[in-house]
């Protein structure tokens, strides 16, 4: 019996959110697991109504969970970074969610801006650090408002956490058994104290302990101007935080959208959530024009991170077919149906 804690949170995030849940519902009848879901009112509106963020009971409770599934953070009427940082970088650091770990794949049917290229050209893995970096929010602010103020954002790089990083991505492209190759992506040219240890770190584990797996560097610049130009050349990317950040925006804007793409910030020893990457998007909150099938590609992760390994083929299979077959577009608004009945179809397709 898994015991999953349920985040809905802001803007159109409760409408994914439950299509997320009715496919699991789905997956659970058809593969014979069963489980029980928890909901948690985190987010924008539970802060403006009480000035409650993340209590530190509800984080006690969630170390006992097995998995969580998270809509969206972020609402209009609230300052930037106090949900982002309150709720969404608070867990992955209280839980200690090391990884951010972020499928870039294009899938049958599903357009990319990307000029000639197809499914057998974008299949690729981001493995992100997820909780160091410049997220981990070392510097201060001094003199703030005069003439003489300064800011410093310091990134921190440990040799533990770059590490356990490096580890998990080298395992992950050995279990993945496509091209055996795990790309570093870093600022080694400019960043000389941080990406050396991790050139050194990723050196080292590389040669003593993975030598089936070939190592390869790009600079973060040219890892955009590649994941554009030849996207074919990834198999696994492994990189810091913030660059993590930025080239999987990148990532799922080649893979079809936001519409579609999702990710898992897990604690191999511990307890992971499963999101779909976009935003609240709360201009669509209430339409039911959202595509949800980031969020149940999240959910997919999910049931592939616990283990249910037929469960989450089904779900993939049932996403795929619905992707290739029944939905025009990937945008809000243009999908050819709701967000609900998308979540129908795949919820049928997976029974
Ligand atoms: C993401 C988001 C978050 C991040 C924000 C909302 C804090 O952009 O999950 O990629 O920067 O990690
Ligand atoms: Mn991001």
């Amino acid at each position: 019996m898994y015991r999953i804690g349920v985040i809905p949170g802001d803007g159109t995030g409760p409408e994914v959110t439950a299509e997320a849940l009715k496919v699991l519902a789905a997956a659970s009848e058809a593969s014979g697991f069963s489980y029980e879901t928890e909901h948690y009112d985190l987010g924008g509106d539970r802060y403006l109504a009480s000035g409650e963020i993340l209590p530190d009971s509800v984080i006690e409770e969630f170390r006992g969970l097995d998995a969580i599934l998270l809509g969206a953070i972020g609402h209009p009427d609230v300052k930037p970074g106090i949900l982002e940082k309150g709720i969404l970088l608070r867990l992955r650091f209280e839980l200690d969610q090391y990884i951010n770990l972020r499928p870039v794949k294009l899938y049958p049917g599903v357009e990319t801006p990307l000029k000639d290229k197809g499914p057998e050209d974008i299949d690729f893995l981001v493995v992100r650090e997820n909780t160091e970096g410049l997220y981990a929010g070392a510097g201060g602010i001094l003199k703030k408002g005069t003439p003489d103020e300064v800011a410093v954002q310091e990134s921190i790089n440990t040799r533990k956490g770059v590490e356990r990083c490096l580890r998990y991505a080298f395992e992950a492209t050995r279990e993945r058994g496509k091209k055996n190759t795990l790309t570093l992506c870093g600022k080694t040219n400019v960043l000389t104290y941080a990406f050396d240890l991790w050139e050194r770190a990723f050196n080292e584990l590389g040669e003593s302990e993975y030598p089936d797996i070939k190592r390869d560097y790009a600079h973060v610049d040219a890892t955009c101007m590649w994941m554009v130009k030849n996207p074919d050349w990834f198999d696994v990317i492994v990189t810091d935080n913030m660059f993590g950040d930025i080239i999987t925006d990148l990532g799922a804007m080649i893979q079809g959208g936001m519409g579609i793409a999702a990710g898992g910030n897990i604690n191999p020893e511990g307890v992971s959530m499963f999101e779909p990457i976009g935003g609240s998007a709360p201009k669509y909150t209430g339409q039911g024009v959202i595509n949800p099938m980031a969020a149940i590609s999240a959910c997919q992760m999910m049931l592939s991170h616990l283990g249910e390994k037929d469960a989450s083929v089904r779900v993939e299979k049932a996403i795929i077919e619905v992707l290739s077959k029944r939905l025009k577009s990937m945008s809000a608004g243009a999908m050819g149906c709701s967000t609900s009945e998308a979540g129908d179809m795949v919820a049928k397709l997976v029974t």
